[in-house]
């Protein structure tokens, strides 16, 4: 059911690469909420071709952009408020990579260059977003930036890696950026941290089946869909949320407040202790 809560906004979205991608969701439920918008990712996404049939679904042009890049980000925007007709209201960054992650790398072996591609690609790529809008001045006032993260900013997953220092500063980019955008033109800016997802960049972490499994075991609701988020982050797009600017929001099913549930007690075999 649609609520018409994006009826007249504009917006870029980032990062869908297939029907799995969380973006790709958000990009269907933006255009039933009655958005337009147009769909960005890096050039080599473009070959696969999926997108190009979102865009059309969505009535929305694709412009390439490498996410590293400041000269195609300024590209990005200054076609988008072209195409669109006006600055945007909402931004999506829904962008990660970890060549770390890709080539099995452990926390205690990591390559140094391509920790920095993490961190690139994954985090100094939404300071860059936005900083590009600012200097353009492209988002209109109370305009909404989203980022996606995970929780492993906050509490140790070993087999994710440098991703989790690279989320650690995404959420703190969210944070200042937010302070900034904030004064300047009354955008806000969030991080949501989403349940482990059946994704491209979700299944390359190592283990992904056995901690997805874990996380939907321990959240008293289960995991979060990427549906489910696509419904989050709209709402964090339309006018509704007007004043949360600068958190890092769970949805996560209640995961990230839970110690321990029910089902994995009883899947932890009992010690015999020595009194
Ligand atoms: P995905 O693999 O569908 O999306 C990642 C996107 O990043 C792809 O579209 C890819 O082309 C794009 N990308 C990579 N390098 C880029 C660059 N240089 N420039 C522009 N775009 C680039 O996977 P998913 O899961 O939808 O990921 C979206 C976001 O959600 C990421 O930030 C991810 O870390 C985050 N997230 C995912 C979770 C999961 O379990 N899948 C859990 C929590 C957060």
């Amino acid at each position: 059911m649609a609520y018409g809560l994006l009826q007249g906004k504009r917006g870029i979205i980032s990062g869908a690469l297939d029907e799995k991608s969380i973006a790709w969701k958000v990009a269907l439920k933006a255009k039933e909420e009655g958005a337009t918008f147009t769909l960005t990712n890096a050039p080599i996404a473009m070959r696969m071709g999926a997108i190009k049939q979102l865009a059309e679904q969505c009535g929305a042009e694709i412009i390439p952009a490498d996410a590293t890049s400041t000269e195609d980000l300024e590209k990005l925007f200054n076609q988008s408020t072209e195409i669109l007709g006006g600055k945007v209201d909402f931004v999506l960054h829904s962008i990660g990579m970890s060549p770390n992650i890709r080539k099995g790398r452990a926390y205690t072996d990591l390559n140094y260059d391509w920790f920095k591609q993490s961190v690139d690609v994954s985090a100094l790529s939404f300071h860059k977003m936005m900083q590009t809008a600012y200097k353009l001045d492209a988002i209109n006032e109370w305009g909404s930036v989203v980022g996606l993260t995970y929780m492993a900013a906050q509490r140790t997953f070993p087999f994710y890696t440098d991703m989790a220092e690279a989320k650690a500063i995404l959420e703190s980019i969210a944070r200042s950026f937010g302070y900034h955008y904030g004064k300047f033109r009354k955008v806000r800016v969030n991080t949501v941290s989403q349940s482990p997802t059946v994704t491209t960049a979700g299944s390359g972490i190592g283990g992904f089946d056995r901690f997805y499994d874990f996380a939907d075991k321990t959240a008293p609701l289960g995991n979060a869909s990427a549906e489910d988020c696509a419904n989050y982050v709209i709402t964090l797009f339309s006018d509704l949320t007007r004043m949360v600017t600068m958190q890092n929001l769970f949805h996560d099913g209640g995961f990230s407040m839970t110690g321990i549930s029910e089902e994995i007690m009883q899947m932890v075999q009992p010690q015999q202790h020595q009194q």
